[in-house]
């Protein structure tokens, strides 16, 4: 579904992504893993667009000069120099820290707002998908998205990512933040969404909570890919288990 090839992304002289090539294939929940730094965060708003759009934004402002290389193709179609609203629309979403909410409405609202592009009974349908996935949304359902706790904030920005039905779903460091408790609810929906066959690109630091979950995973130092491989076979490598995983 998602294939990136020989990416390499500079900041000004520095090299944030070093010839990546990866695949994230339909129905599969892959996983990246990678300490501070690493290029994570590179990747993941590489592949929705928001790298190109930066990049544009600086070339007119007569600012900080960002080098894209290689390509990026979704179901075998080239959208290397594709906006990221056209990506949107092919069904590639990407969930960010901060991701941005509407906090004078209500949870409800919110999330109805977060499916305004579809029809009626499909938005019905998936918000109480998104309620059935985050209990602590449903209880909340009638409150203020900025009375929520932080934590609470987050959910409510996966659901409303959710909402719009993606195909392929992008998560830059959800856990992030979170609480033990919310940790435990967003990975237990995560296990739900991937069941349900979301496909699933997730970035994280924090790999532990994520490896029982994932298809395949990559790690990634200073940009570059490190190893590859199964959960189980990435658990096993003792230089991946002690340097990422704290085993
Ligand atoms: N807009 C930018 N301008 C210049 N350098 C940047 C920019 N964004 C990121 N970098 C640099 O690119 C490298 C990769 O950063 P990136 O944010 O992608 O890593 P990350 O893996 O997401 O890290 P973290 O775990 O801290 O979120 C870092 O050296 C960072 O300083
Ligand atoms: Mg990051």
């Amino acid at each position: 579904m998602l294939e990136v090839k020989e990416l390499m992304v500079f900041y000004e002289n520095a090299l944030a992504v070093n010839n990546l090539s990866l695949e994230v294939k339909e129905g599969e929940f892959v996983g990246i893993f990678g300490s501070n730094s690493a290029g994570k965060s590179t990747l993941m708003n590489t592949i929705a667009g928001l790298t190109l759009h930066l990049k544009y934004r600086e070339e007119r402002r007569g600012g900080e000069r960002i080098t894209i290389l290689g390509r990026l193709k979704f179901d075998g179609e080239d959208i290397t120099h594709l906006k990221p609203v056209d990506r949107v629309q092919k069904g590639i979403v990407l969930c960010r820290e901060r991701h941005p909410i509407f906090r004078d409405n209500t949870v409800q609202e919110n999330l109805q707002l977060g499916g305004y592009l579809r029809k009626e009974h499909e938005v019905k349908e998936s918000i109480a998908f998104v309620f059935e996935l985050f209990p602590s949304l449903k209880r909340r359902r009638n409150q203020k998205a900025g009375m929520l706790s932080g934590g609470e904030q987050e959910m409510l920005a996966i659901g409303l990512v959710l909402a719009a039905r993606p195909r392929l779903l992008l998560m830059d460091e959800p856990l992030l933040g979170l609480s033990p408790v919310m940790q435990q609810e967003l990975v237990r929906a995560l296990k739900r969404l991937s069941q349900e066959k979301l496909t699933i690109f997730l970035a994280e630091q924090y790999a532990r909570p994520i490896m029982p979950l994932i298809d395949r995973g990559y790690v990634i130092e200073n940009g570059t890919l490190i190893v590859s491989g199964s959960g189980k076979e990435l658990v096993d490598n003792p230089e991946v288990r002690s340097a990422y995983f704290g085993m």
